[in-house]
């Protein structure tokens, strides 16, 4: 076996997608290192080297970086989600609006705004979707620890076998930990049922989905079909589900893909919850996409509003959800259509408008099957999967002869990929807002404002 190569030391510069922060080795090596906050010094186990890269592991931090903060949550370092708590709130806005400016690349004439974001650094988040397994991620520090035995938290980054256990998660509220806490204590009982293992297609246990807003919290259970000794475990879950949430679903999912869905066999309380955004009610079911940060989404929406203007006409909402943008944005205009390929969005779309007394055509189905149902001259909003615009939608898109075209991003790669067809179609980047939705973690949303090239 050959050795390990030693540890090194190396600064980080910035900041790349995921959380990951970048330096270089001494021989020029590009480093990627994940939860690298920019500006620190940290001691890495150097991966191997692949077109002069090499993606490494953070063992220690040497010198914190300027604008350090102490992480808040116990599994920092392990669970691949919120890889920026070492930097304060002021530093990780700071490190994703360089992000985004030197992924879009040439911003020369296009009005740069300064990053914003809510005021809440931890316990933001409204929905969180936890995997079972029998295999936990452990640290390099922590690998005296058994992996084995039966386990509640979040995928670890690329294992798709292994869970970070998570007793807490920092970006909860305390209703959704206290449900989490609730059904561990049933769930990971060592006379229970055991977890779902992916690999050999056994076990019960599969997902928890939690998802949480003003008007209440839903809880989701995910197991494999039960047989008869299985079934009153899952109830169990139930029971201890009945003390802290409005509403609870037992799924039942016979296939092999790690999906958080299937055949409802039992349901207590409510099924659905309302959420405000906009000063519109939302109706939310457990598998709609919905924002997950309120405030966030808040600060989304009127980001949205001020890039679209004066516009007016028909807005054609692109990848709509439950109809975010088309329900608090559409009463400007005279016509609403909304496209979005999940049914129960859809759904929860036409809920909304007829309960806000809004008149929108809401549409199922793929966008790039959908593209004769977009008028010419509509007003376009999209807002894409990390994947970005089907290369049939961005061509359609492109020779479009709309005033304006909105452009939400949560991945500002796909967004500077789209951004060229629709340049090269005589769109104009105009405008560029950075968003931070998602404190703590790497994600950062791009909104760009295109306008219809004069010349
Ligand atoms: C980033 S979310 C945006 C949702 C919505 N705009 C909002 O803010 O709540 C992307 C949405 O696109 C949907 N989606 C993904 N691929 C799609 C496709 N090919 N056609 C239509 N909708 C799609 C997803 O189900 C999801 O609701």
């Amino acid at each position: 076996m050959r050795p390990r190569p030693e540890p090194i030391e190396i600064e980080i510069g910035s900041l790349a997608e995921r959380g990951v922060g970048v330096g270089h080795a001494d021989d020029g090596t590009l480093v990627r290192v994940r939860a690298g906050a920019p500006g620190s010094r940290v001691r890495v186990a150097p991966g191997k080297r692949r077109r002069g890269v090499a993606e490494s592991i953070k063992l220690a931090t040497i010198r914190p970086a300027p604008g350090f903060a102490e992480p808040a949550c116990p599994q920092f370092g392990r669970c691949g989600g919120c890889a920026l708590q070492e930097l304060g709130l002021p530093a990780q806005r700071a490190a994703k609006a360089g992000l985004v400016a030197s992924v879009l690349g040439d911003l020369a004439g296009v009005v740069t705004h300064p990053i914003r974001g809510g005021t809440s650094a931890y316990g933001y988040r409204n929905k969180l979707e936890l995997g079972f397994g029998g295999r936990q991620w452990l640290a390099e520090a922590d690998r005296h620890l058994p992996n084995e035995g039966r386990f509640l938290g979040f995928h670890a980054p690329g294992r798709f076998d292994r869970v970070v256990d998570a007793p807490v998660c920092a970006l909860a509220g305390p209703r959704m930990s206290a449900a989490l806490t609730a059904v561990r204590a049933v769930a990971l009982d060592p006379a229970a049922p055991v977890p779902w293992d992916p690999r050999e297609h056994t076990g019960f246990w599969r997902h928890l989905v939690l998802r949480e807003s003003e008007s209440g919290l839903l809880a989701g259970l995910v197991t494999a079909p039960a047989g008869e000794s299985e079934a009153p475990w899952a109830r169990r879950v139930l029971d201890a589900l009945d003390a802290v949430a409005d509403g609870a679903v037992w799924m039942e999912n016979a296939g092999v893909a790690d999906v958080a869905r299937g055949v409802v066999r039992e349901r207590r309380g409510v099924p659905n919850l309302v959420a405000r955004l906009g000063g519109v009610a939302f109706r939310l079911s457990l598998e709609s996409f919905f924002q997950t940060n309120a405030q966030g989404a808040e600060i989304l929406i009127s980001t949205v509003r001020e890039a679209l203007g004066t516009a007016s006409g028909t807005l054609v909402d692109l990848y709509c959800g439950v109809g975010t943008f088309s329900l608090t944005l559409g009463p400007g205009f005279d016509r609403v259509v909304g496209i979005e390929e999940v049914p129960a969005a859809i759904d929860d779309a036409r809920a909304n408008a007829l309960e806000a007394g809004l008149v929108a055509e809401f549409t199922v189905g793929r966008v790039e099957d959908l593209l004769g149902q977009i008028p010419a001259d509509a007003v376009l909003v999209v807002d894409p999967p990390r994947a970005g615009l089907h290369p049939r939608v961005a061509a359609a898109l492109a020779v479009q002869s709309a005033p304006v075209l909105v452009y939400v991003a949560c991945n500002p790669a796909a967004l500077a990929r789209d951004r060229a067809v629709l340049e090269a179609g005589g769109w104009r980047a105009t405008d560029l807002w950075t968003v931070d939705l998602f404190p703590q973690t790497g994600h950062v949303e791009a909104v760009m404002r295109f306008a219809r090239d004069p010349s």
